[in-house]
């Protein structure tokens, strides 16, 4: 029988060369996914809270039109990615942007600041809610290529769910000061948002 839940896959899972996974890779997984699913959305919902209260104009447009809650989502993920950058290594030299790069270095990719690509995004410094549609979903807050975030759709819909219900119950929300950052220099979010309302 195929399992249908996380947990009893990784205990029936074979390796290639057929042995189950032990005890550090299946808590390790689990781990991983805990982190990567947990820590990203709420930096994700503290961020696009922060931007919305900023400007207490936004928060006001989002309440009367609430069509537009996607489109904070999706500005939030560019302009304040919640995981700034990966470590890479490179297979072999290549060059990039004219910058030569050898064989097994380490690498950072700056999601955060091709985020702000002034190639790719007109001003790029703004949050903006009326940004066009075409390069609302140009920004790589959830990478790309192979290892593309699997949670992508969920923390979306999850902070629809969770902003939706914070404008219903506090439409006049108001932002005390910008509080403090997360810790992690690789990680963006808010660990403190005081509010008041
Ligand atoms: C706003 C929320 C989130 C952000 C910004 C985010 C961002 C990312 C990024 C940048 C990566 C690396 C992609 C790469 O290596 O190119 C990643 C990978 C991953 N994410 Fe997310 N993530 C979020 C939510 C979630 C959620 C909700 C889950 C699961 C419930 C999840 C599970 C994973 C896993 C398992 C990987 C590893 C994929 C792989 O290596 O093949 N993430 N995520």
């Amino acid at each position: 029988m195929v399992p249908d839940d996380l947990m009893s896959t990784l205990l029936v899972f074979r390796t290639e060369d057929g042995r189950p996974l032990n005890d550090f890779e299946i808590s390790n997984s689990l781990m991983n996914l805990l982190l990567a699913g947990a820590e990203t959305t709420t930096s994700l919902l503290t961020n696009v809270v922060w931007r919305l209260l900023e400007d207490p104009g936004r928060w006001a447009e989002l309440v009367a039109d609430r069509s537009l809650i996607d489109r904070a989502i999706e500005e939030s993920l560019r302009f304040d990615a919640p995981v700034l950058g990966m470590f890479r290594t490179s297979l072999h030299e290549v060059e990039l942007a004219g910058v030569p790069i050898p064989a097994k270095s380490k690498i950072h990719a700056n999601y955060g600041a091709a985020n702000r690509d002034p190639a790719v995004f007109e001003c790029p410094d703004e949050f903006r809610l009326d940004r066009p549609q075409e390069q609302l979903r140009k920004h790589i807050a959830f990478g790309r290529g192979a290892h593309v975030c699997p949670g992508a759709q969920l923390s979306r819909l999850e902070a629809n769910i969770a902003l939706t219900a914070l404008l219903d119950a506090f439409p006049g929300l108001r932002l005390e000061n910008s509080g403090t950052r997360i810790d992690p220099f690789n990680f963006w979010g808010r660990k403190t948002l005081p509010v008041s309302w």
